[in-house]
């Protein structure tokens, strides 16, 4: 079901739902109704079930939501007040070709936020699908304390080629890391060409071969994450996990999904002739996720999900 609105709920529990609340039990378990009674939750919709339009404030007290044509800033102390949001649709044109490329325009030619990190201290970075003309933006968070409801521009963003897919529907994992943004995306019109790809910063863009299955293939990306290996910087690496079609699969080449996780430097600047600017560390593993049954049968789990 790709094509489903994913509803993302917010709850409220700075205070006691019922009289029925005793401090020294408090309690895990919520009817929704009840809480749709309180008026303590809050419903949106995010654009096509997977987390990567939610971001945490750094100071822990804001939510940014990444949604249709908004961005919303929500106050994670009393979430009962009005979110701030951005409005940025997508340009005119866009949605009109779009339209023509026989897309929906409720569910495709609109501008999806779909990338949303913190860039530095006083901006975030995000990236929409822009009705399938990928665009992004620098956004001051002191835009949201405006009174008056925001909007961005067509001029005031830059082309997302390479950092955000162009169908909603497509699973997206980004980190920003050292002013690099580092995106598992798909990143063609078609949503043939999967790609982790590294763009943002004084380097050139770098990425995985396009159309290569042997280095990606149809991979539905999940999380990025930076980590470090010893105390020199030059052994920092970057992890991106995924489910993708295994070539390595017997019989059924392309037609069996295996969760990974790839890895490549950090201080990778590309390789040489075939390489330039492809990875020159991209490695990956399979991730196996088990359970034995009787008779040496495995129950493999091979979609990670989060
Ligand atoms: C954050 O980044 C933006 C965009 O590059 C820049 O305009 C701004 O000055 C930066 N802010 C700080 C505090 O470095």
């Amino acid at each position: 079901m790709r094509r489903m609105l994913a509803l993302f709920c917010l709850i409220s529990l700075a205070a006691p739902l019922t009289d029925a609340w005793r401090p020294s039990q408090p309690r895990l378990h919520f009817q929704h109704s009840e809480l749709v009674r309180s008026g303590r939750l809050m419903s949106l919709s995010v654009p096509a079930g997977d987390l990567n339009s939610l971001l945490p404030g750094e100071d822990g007290r804001h939510l940014y939501i990444g949604m249709k044509d908004h961005l919303l800033s929500t106050s994670l102390d009393d979430i009962t007040q009005t979110p701030r949001k951005i409005y940025w649709p997508a340009s005119p044109d866009r949605i009109q070709n779009c339209i023509m490329a026989g897309k929906s325009l409720q569910t495709d030619c609109a501008n999806f936020l779909r990338v949303l990190e913190l860039y530095n201290q006083t901006h975030l970075y995000a990236c929409g699908t822009g009705a399938f003309n990928p665009r992004c933006a620098f956004i001051p968070t002191n835009l949201f304390l405006r009174a008056e409801e925001q909007r961005l521009e067509y001029e005031d963003t830059e082309s997302g080629k390479g950092k955000c897919p162009y169908d909603p529907h497509q699973r997206t994992a980004t980190a920003m890391i050292d002013g690099e943004l580092y995106a598992g995306i798909s990143s063609d019109f078609l949503s043939h060409d999967t790609a982790f790809i590294r763009s943002l910063g004084e380097r050139h863009a770098i990425r995985t071969e396009q159309y290569d299955s042997t280095w990606l293939q149809g991979a539905e990306f999940v999380h990025v994450a930076a980590m470090s290996e010893s105390d020199n910087e030059e052994d920092d690496k970057v992890y991106v996990f995924f489910t993708e079609r295994a070539q390595e699969a017997e019989g059924a080449a392309g037609k069996v999904l295996y969760s990974r996780v790839a890895r490549v430097c950090k201080n990778d600047i590309g390789g040489q002739r075939s390489l330039v600017h492809k990875w020159s560390t991209f490695q990956k593993a399979r991730i196996v996720c088990s359970v034995p049954g009787p008779d040496g049968i495995q129950t493999h789990f091979d979609k990670l999900r989060e």
